[in-house]
């Protein structure tokens, strides 16, 4: 039997290139050599309230976007998180185990609730969840950007946490992060991430930005005061370019030296763009057949949710006989 792979994107804000190099196009690249499942997280979503016609929305093109870019819904299941109820009970039966002060460490937490008047409970107890999504497949693998890693030890420390407690019951899950592009930044501001949710038309690359803008926000991202690419500790600005161009491309640190070592920052711009924009053309040409097909997306969901959920069922059942909880198959 292959070892599982579980990963998620949450369906708010448009995803971009971030999204995609630290998460989606290694999905794409492993997923047939594990059990896959990529999954659409709408029950963290709504810990930000979402306009409800919005979400509905959403999902679906996450879930376009993800057959845009690769994932084969023949061999990896694609579902939505609030259409197996075991993801919720699972997240409570570990919120039981979780210390309030673990929650309170997290970084993601301590931004998000910074300057809210009052901060919703399920922004705190979000991790928890990620932790359930993870673990109610017994994942041995979760690939994802490095943002998400400070999760991903929580997710660990929950599960020992509750196999001491109760007696081995998960497998550890493993975070697996690309080489380059596990940490893409803001074209406008090179010291902050690139964000779905950070305001700015120049912020970010869409993955379904038409080429004009793609080209016109790369060419304004900021750099810095040199003329030209030095490799020698070069500005944040810089770095992130380089990397967006390597991270598409693929090559090695070597051509990259050679190749952009003393070119003009223009010239570099131009050249990302290109990069950039020749990936996103097929991927966007797939996108519209795929959503021109009346009932495509939501029938993979269906069957995603319909495979998955016999694994999630036998979980929490396991969980519910190691916690002494009430189950009819004793
Ligand atoms: P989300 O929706 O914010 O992001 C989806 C994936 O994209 C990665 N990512 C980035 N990678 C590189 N550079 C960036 N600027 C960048 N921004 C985002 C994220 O690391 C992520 O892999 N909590 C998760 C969703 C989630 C999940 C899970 C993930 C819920 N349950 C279980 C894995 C396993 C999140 O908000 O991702």
């Amino acid at each position: 039997m292959k070892a599982r792979v579980f990963s998620g994107v949450q369906p708010s804000g448009n995803l971009h290139i971030g999204n995609y190099l630290g998460a989606l196009s290694n999905w794409v690249t492993i997923q047939y050599d594990y059990d896959s499942i990529f999954c659409i997280v709408d029950l963290h979503a709504v810990t930000i309230h979402q306009p409800p016609e919005e979400l509905r929305a959403k999902i679906e093109e996450i879930a376009a976007l993800f057959l845009a870019a690769g994932i084969d819904p023949k061999h990896s299941s694609i579902m939505v998180q609030s259409a197996v109820a075991a993801h919720a009970e699972l997240a409570w039966m570990l919120t039981c185990v979780t210390p309030v002060g673990w929650l309170e460490r997290m970084t993601q937490y301590k931004g998000k609730a910074a300057g809210q008047q009052t901060i919703g409970d399920g922004l705190l107890q979000y991790p928890v969840l990620m932790a359930a999504d993870i673990l109610l497949y017994q994942a041995a693998i979760v690939p994802v950007g490095e943002d998400q890693a400070q999760h991903l030890e929580l997710t660990r420390d929950i599960a020992q946490r509750f196999n001491s407690l109760y007696g081995e019951t998960f497998v550890m899950p493993q975070t697996s992060l690309p080489s380059v592009g596990a940490r893409v930044m803001g074209l406008d501001d090179p010291t902050i991430k690139m964000s779905k949710s950070a305001a700015g038309s120049g912020h970010a690359v869409a993955l379904l930005d038409p080429p004009d803008r793609v080209r016109k926000n790369i060419m304004r991202a900021t750099t810095d005061s040199n003329p030209a690419v030095t490799f020698e500790s070069p500005s944040p600005g810089v770095e992130n370019l380089l990397s967006i161009f390597q991270a598409f491309s693929g090559w090695t640190q070597q051509q990259m030296c050679s190749h952009f070592a003393g070119m003009r920052y223009g010239d570099l711009k131009n050249q990302v763009a290109e990069m950039v924009i020749s990936h996103l053309e097929p991927f966007q040409k797939r996108y519209r057949e795929i959503t021109s097909e009346p009932g495509y997306v939501a029938r993979v969901l269906l069957e995603g949710a319909e495979r998955v959920r016999p694994i999630a069922d036998s979980t929490v059942d396991l969980v519910k006989r190691r916690m002494g909880l009430y189950t009819e198959s004793r």
